[in-house]
């Protein structure tokens, strides 16, 4: 299970203090929201900011590209020490050739969708990507709730995953708390994007733990009522994001 503080909730004034915290407080990932005011109604840090922070600490640092260029972007974000590149299935006839840029970059390649997105969009492309993540708010903005419609995605991904025999981690970003995480760890999720929850706890390892334990219990949970034939309790997907 992975557990990433998205530094967006950080106190931004204090960049560099707050990486340190996310560093000692036994976190897998830093999430990198970058937002190019035109993708998403908003603008957050650019590439100078991730190359500043990136002495500062040996975490895997993921960036999640809310932008509509992101093809002016992958090089400058992979020499900043981006570990992963993430890029939304939005784009389009664009996120071929952008999945190929970022592998040829040496860095790990990540696909997201949007909320009202069909998942069946992410389909073609299962078998070139590190990590599939399912963004459970609008993205644009920390501490909005969690959109449980997004809720069967999961499962729906888990699935194809085991029918596939695919290795890719199966995320989830926005509204994720510690009763979210567990419901998503329960349908199949393994990777938590965790903003306003974690970092407005003065003992950020505390909660980094605390989400640990309660995503790994509900993960045994789900496997426990799946192999006891209770799936058909699970929720159904909406027709209009299959
Ligand atoms: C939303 C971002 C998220 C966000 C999560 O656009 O992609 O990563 O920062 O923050 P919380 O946990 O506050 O919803
Ligand atoms: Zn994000």
């Amino acid at each position: 299970m992975i557990i990433a503080p998205s530094l967006l909730a950080a106190n931004l004034g204090r960049l560099a203090r707050e990486t340190a915290r996310v560093d000692a407080s036994g976190a897998d990932w830093l999430h990198l929201d970058i937002m190019d005011g035109h993708f998403v109604p908003n603008i957050s840090f650019g590439p100078a900011v991730v190359r500043a922070l990136r002495p500062l600490t040996k975490l895997f640092f993921d960036a999640h590209l809310m932008c509509s260029k992101p093809e002016i972007l992958l090089e400058p974000f992979a020499e900043a020490g981006a570990n992963q590149i993430n890029i939304h299935v939005e784009l389009g006839e664009a996120v071929t050739p952008l999945l190929w840029k970022i592998k040829s970059l040496g860095r790990k390649v990540g696909l997201v969708v949007n909320p009202p997105t069909a998942i069946s969009m992410a389909q073609p492309y299962l078998e070139q990507i590190d990590s599939l993540l399912l963004m459970t708010v609008n993205p644009g903005f920390g501490g909005q709730s969690f959109i449980y419609e997004t809720l069967p995605k999961v499962q729906q991904a888990f699935a194809w995953r085991s029918e596939r025999r695919l290795a890719y981690r199966i995320g989830v970003d926005g509204g994720v708390d510690f009763k979210t995480a567990a419901e998503c760890a329960h349908v199949g999720a393994d990777t938590f994007i965790s903003g306003t929850t974690l970092f407005s706890r003065p003992n950020l390892g505390g909660a980094v733990k605390k989400m640990r334990k309660i995503v790994e219990a509900a993960r045994l949970k789900g496997f426990r009522s799946q192999s006891a034939k209770s799936a058909s309790r699970l929720p159904v997907l909406n027709p209009q994001l299959r």
